[in-house]
């Protein structure tokens, strides 16, 4: 049978993500669900008239949910399950504002899929992503290794775009790396970032590669504050789409994502952007490389901010 993958959430982020899987043509089907009556499947129908002129055989299903898990059988079999769902930030806001609201629609999106998909691999993107995937593991109480959160491949694309055009040279030659939490304690690693193979810090003084450094902390709402509804969705369902690509393909990528630590960086018990190998069973291993001194410390901060915060969303 063919591959099939779901995603949650048919706002801008979702329906974004459904369409570059779609493109991807490596699917059998892409299910596409909301809790707005009609809206899923008209964006399915949609899609799927760009078939023939974007070529590829991928169908689209669009599914409309209901309060009591009403239509969530249409999620059954997916191999992958993309969380979407939720509200995005407005100006002026930070992601953890949206914590209590986005808990209750993740939690209810989670449970459903626990119920109908038991055997799938769970990505989260609805924010606070680091909170939003630890609540998602608790309520499907699926294996760590299966439910993981999206952050490092999208921070790690705005740092590299950032530095592509500082430098004036294609974004392909450059290598870069965020950890950390998708938020005030991102850890972007300079050490990580080269240039043709050449380091960064050869290339730029200290001062230009922390001001790209901050900018790429706040890369998300310096969107936010641009578009004043909504928040980014192009660069963060490439980041999705990929890493639902690497899942189903089995691809062994190492990519950074929001993973269960155990142990690695001498961090154990929370979810925190790290880098980690993708497969059929989710995370394969975090892979631990080698960080200088502060960006390990920055790492270790991030870790007990995201921690303090993850316990909090059992009773949310
Ligand atoms: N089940 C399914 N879909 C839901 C549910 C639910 N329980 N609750 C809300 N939704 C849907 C909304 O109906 C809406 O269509 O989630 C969609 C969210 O879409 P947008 O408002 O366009 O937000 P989007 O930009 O897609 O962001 C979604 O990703 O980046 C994060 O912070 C962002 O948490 C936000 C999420």
């Amino acid at each position: 049978m063919g591959k099939k993958v779901t995603v949650v959430g048919a706002g801008f982020y979702g329906s974004t993500t459904a369409q570059r899987l779609a493109e991807y043509d490596i699917f059998e089907t892409v299910v596409l669900t909301d809790i707005i009556d009609g809206k899923p499947a008209g964006l399915a129908l949609d899609i799927n008239q760009s078939r023939s002129i974007e070529g590829f055989e991928t169908k689209v299903v669009g599914v409309s949910t209901g309060p009591n898990g009403e239509g969530y059988e249409a999620i059954e079999g997916s191999d992958v399950v993309v969380v979407t769902a939720g509200l995005p930030r407005k100006p002026g806001m930070s992601r953890m504002d949206l914590l209590e609201v986005n808990a209750k629609i993740v939690r209810q999106v989670a449970e459903n899929i626990a119920k109908y998909a038991p055997n799938a691999v769970v990505i989260v993107v609805s924010n606070p992503v680091d909170e939003m995937t630890a609540l998602a593991q608790l309520a499907t109480q699926f294996p760590k290794n299966r439910v993981f959160g999206q952050a490092g491949v999208l921070d790690t694309a705005r740092f590299t775009n950032f530095i592509a055009e500082e430098l004036n040279v294609p974004v392909k030659s450059v290598k870069a790396l965020t950890l950390g939490s998708h938020g005030d304690t991102m850890v972007p690693v300079p050490s990580r970032c080269t240039v043709d193979g050449k380091p960064l810090s050869e290339l730029l003084p200290a001062e230009k590669i922390e001001e790209l450094v901050v900018r790429t902390r706040n890369g998300g709402a310096e969107v936010v504050a641009l578009l004043k509804t909504g928040s980014a969705y192009y660069a963060p369902s490439a980041a999705a789409a990929r890493m639902a690509k690497a899942v189903a393909e089995d691809s062994g990528e190492v990519v950074p994502v929001c993973a269960w630590v155990d142990g690695e960086y001498g961090i154990s018990g929370v979810y925190l952007g790290v880098e980690a190998e993708l497969g059929a069973t989710g995370i394969r291993k975090v892979v631990e490389d080698k960080l200088t001194d502060s960006e390990l410390a920055g790492l270790k901060e991030a870790a007990e901010a995201v921690r303090a915060k993850q316990a909090d969303v059992a009773d949310l």
